[in-house]
């Protein structure tokens, strides 16, 4: 190449993106007066199994990363089928979140765990964070995971969309060969 080409344009660089479809998560902390933030998340991925570090890339204009950096833990809800509501609501940081959702202190940690339309929570503490242009790159350790049988919600191209594998959270029927579609991947 003899010279590099400007970066894609916005748009075309969403539209790619939005082609490749994720799980959708709200990220929760408390911030320093001890209120609940949150925000909807699908930028998680896991990073390491030894230790099990997961990262969230959040954009620097986030409220909820500051609260996050301060407090140094963090909640990852993973949202079910039903759950667009919940991330169009944790979305608009015009609302008060917890208000009007079911929530608790997770066991432990404290850090919001939202009731309802989930599939699963982890508890995390931030070991590290890198601002990587408009986004800050937060890995954490996951102190605590558990997962529910529900159907996993999907984002991608600006859609929702239910998970279309196996209900109610098969994964024994999956790795006996009933869906022969399946794969894992190792981190
Ligand atoms: C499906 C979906 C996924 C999103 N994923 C992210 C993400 O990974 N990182 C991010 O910074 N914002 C993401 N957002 C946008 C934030 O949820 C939104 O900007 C939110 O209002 C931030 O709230 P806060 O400023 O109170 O923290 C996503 C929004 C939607 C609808």
């Amino acid at each position: 190449m003899d010279v590099e080409p400007d970066p894609v344009g916005n748009e075309a660089y969403r539209a790619f993106m939005g082609s490749f479809p994720t799980g959708v998560s709200v990220v929760t902390t408390v911030d320093e007066a001890g209120r609940p933030r949150g925000m909807t998340c699908s930028s998680l991925s896991s990073v390491s199994l030894d230790p099990p570090i997961l990262s969230v890339c959040l954009s620097v204009t986030s409220g909820t990363l500051s609260a996050l950096r301060a407090h140094g833990f963090f909640g990852v809800n993973l949202l079910g089928a039903q759950g667009s509501s919940v991330a169009r609501h944790f979305a608009d940081s015009t609302l008060s979140h917890f208000e009007r959702l079911p929530w608790r202190p997770a066991a432990g940690t404290g850090i919001p765990r939202l009731d309802g339309d989930t599939i699963g929570f982890a508890a995390c503490r931030v070991t590290d964070t890198k601002l990587v242009g408009d986004h800050v790159v937060v890995f954490g350790v996951v102190l605590g995971a558990d997962c529910g049988v529900g159907v996993p919600l999907l984002y991608g191209r600006r859609q929702f969309a239910a998970w279309p594998g196996a209900a109610k959270g098969d994964v024994a029927g999956q790795r006996a060969g009933l869906d022969g579609a399946t794969a894992e991947r190792p981190a």
